[in-house]
């Protein structure tokens, strides 16, 4: 089963999905390709690997589907920037090479689901994109919106995309307006299809390690040698898949932004909800599927609320916006069975990153920036990134490429790079709290001691556990998000345990623990421990 994960909270896949877990690393060894990370870009990209015969060995923090990829709703959908966005920024011969990588993935996934006999409920489904307002009697929409679905619409068509505009999404009760229908998408159970990537590549050969942190890579065009807290890994390359890279210190960290982005999972009667995707077009956008929960019954799954990493402290209500949001348009919904979170890695022109890390040798490769459409990027990656390492060409190459400069998405660059440095003048603001005694049992807060920003949590037992609120990646000071427990970083979407370890990245190693007195206040001096506290 499922070990550790990435949060507190706990997704519908992991309550139903049976995933192996893999020992750690035991010593150095050699291999043809490391592979850092064991979500859905790291499995996919090693399995393809393995298939051309090479010699690979995946390592993770943490073990299989236990970060982003656990805590998806995995939807194989348009890009969440719709057609239109792309069509605007990269113009329409890019959308098309865009539309052609998206129909490539989604038939990768389904060649391997039927190769390797996965069982993760891997199924066509047509999708729908509604406008964002509440559900009308009469079903008549602002002409903004008619006009945005019908620009939606002509974009994916320029783009090859058998997209149609339809009156009302059919099947449902409730008016929802017109809608832009794209036929043919997909949904599987993510954690499903993890273990039988797992399962399949480590039938022909490959070896996974869970419970193994890497925490530097370093070498030259021939050889790299990964350096991990269970021992080093010398190989010819590396694939960083680590949903955002831990190996580029500022690079990729100003090409992209962490959001954190919300779940309900509520239970359906039956006949309750014909099988569906849904998105709308709200900024953030809800998303809406079915699942099943493990006695086989439905569960409508819908997602949004986003916000960027760090910057709620206290976002249970999110939770209750998608209950509401659900209940108005799914009025048949029972009670609320699941709620979680995970963070999605919003690119700045809306593309994501595969290919050569930038600036490093050119046997090192990244698969990141993912926004919503992680399912379908992250097998593109890993189809690029093999190509590369087979010295083959690949028609995408050029079109995701991490070296490309953000002059598509300036506006949204230079307003993430504008929201990180005013996160650095909180070291001259006050903290959350002026003193321990305001911190409630399973709560944390940031406290001001002088110059220092500490992290206090007070666990439901009372006890105190006190960190420095200086994350390690580049310095800003740490947040508390209340729900998943962990100190959430505003700058560039790194996350950390209750103890300091590392949850996500890019911060390399765990934040320093605080001695606190008697009395609850600060000692002076920070006790920092060794790179074993990398890793939860
Ligand atoms: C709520 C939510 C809904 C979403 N919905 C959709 C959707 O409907 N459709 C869609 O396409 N996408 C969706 N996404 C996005 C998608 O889930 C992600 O983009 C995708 O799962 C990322 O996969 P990954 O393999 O890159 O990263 P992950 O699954 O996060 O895997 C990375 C792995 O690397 C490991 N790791 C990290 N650092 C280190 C280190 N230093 N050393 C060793 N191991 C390390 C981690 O433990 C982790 O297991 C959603 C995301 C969320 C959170
Ligand atoms: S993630 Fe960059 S400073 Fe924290």
């Amino acid at each position: 089963m499922l070990g550790a994960t990435n949060g507190s909270s706990t997704s519908v896949w992991m309550d139903t999905a049976a995933v192996p877990v893999f020992p750690p690393l035991a010593g150095d060894l050699e291999a043809g390709v490391c592979v850092i990370g064991a979500g859905i870009a790291g499995l996919t990209t090693a399995y393809l690997l393995a298939q051309e015969g090479l010699d690979v060995v995946v390592i993770d923090a943490l073990g299989v589907g236990a970060g982003e990829t656990g805590r998806t709703t995995a939807h194989f959908f348009p890009p969440d920037e719709w057609y239109g966005g792309i069509e605007h920024r990269f113009g329409a011969a890019q959308a098309r090479l865009v539309a052609g990588s998206y129909a490539h993935a989604l038939e990768l996934v389904e060649g391997i689901v039927r190769r390797e006999h996965i069982d993760c409920g891997f199924g066509r489904l047509d999708g729908y994109l509604v406008g964002a307002y509440a559900p009308r009697a009469d079903g008549i929409v602002a002409d903004s919106t008619a006009a945005r679905l019908q620009h939606e619409r002509d974009a994916a068509v320029r783009a090859g995309v058998a997209a149609d505009l339809l009156p009302a999404v059919p099947g449902l009760d409730v008016q929802l307006g017109p809608c832009v229908r794209y036929p043919g998408q997909a949904q599987f159970q993510p954690l499903q299809y993890l273990a039988g990537l797992a399962r399949a590549f480590s039938a022909r050969g490959g070896r996974i390690h869970g419970a193994t942190h890497a925490h530097r890579v370093r070498g030259d065009h021939r050889r790299q040698v990964v350096a991990t807290d269970r021992g080093a890994i010398r190989t010819k390359a590396v694939v960083v898949a680590t949903h955002t890279p831990f190996n580029d210190r500022v690079v990729m960290h100003t090409k992209q932004a962490g959001y954190r982005t919300y779940v309900v999972g509520l239970r359906l009667p039956r006949p309750g909800v014909p099988r569906l995707l849904l998105w709308d077009l709200g900024d953030p956008y809800h998303y809406v599927r079915l699942a099943q929960d493990g006695a086989g019954n439905d569960v409508l799954v819908v997602g949004g609320a986003d916000h960027k990493t760090g910057q709620d402290a206290h976002p249970a209500h999110r939770y209750d916006e998608l209950e509401r949001w659900a209940r108005a348009r799914f009025p048949m919904a029972l009670e609320v069975a699941w709620r979680w979170s995970g963070e999605v890695m919003e690119p700045a022109d809306g593309l994501p990153f595969l290919g050569r890390n930038p600036m490093d040798d050119e046997n090192v490769y990244l698969i990141t920036g993912d926004s919503g459409n992680g399912m379908t990027h992250c097998t593109i990656g890993a189809m690029l990134v093999t190509d590369l390492i087979m010295e083959r060409p690949n028609p995408w190459s050029a079109l995701y490429d991490p070296a490309r400069k953000p002059v598509h998405g300036f506006r949204e660059f230079a307003g993430e790079q504008a929201n990180v440095m005013a996160r650095y003048g909180e070291w001259l603001t006050g903290g959350a709290v002026d003193s321990v005694h305001a911190i409630a049992p399973g709560e944390g807060a940031v406290l001001r001691d002088g110059l220092r920003r500490i992290a206090v949590y007070r666990d439901p037992q009372g006890a105190l556990h006190a960190l420095s609120a200086k994350c390690t990646h580049l310095g800003c000071a740490v947040h508390w998000n209340g729900a998943e427990r962990s100190w959430d970083c505003p700058c560039h979407a790194s996350r950390f345990d209750t103890e300091g370890n590392v949850l996500h990245g890019p911060a390399p190693t765990a934040l320093a623990r605080v001695e606190l007195r008697a009395d609850a206040a600060p000692l002076p001096r920070e006790r920092r421990s060794g790179a074993r506290r990398g890793v939860r």
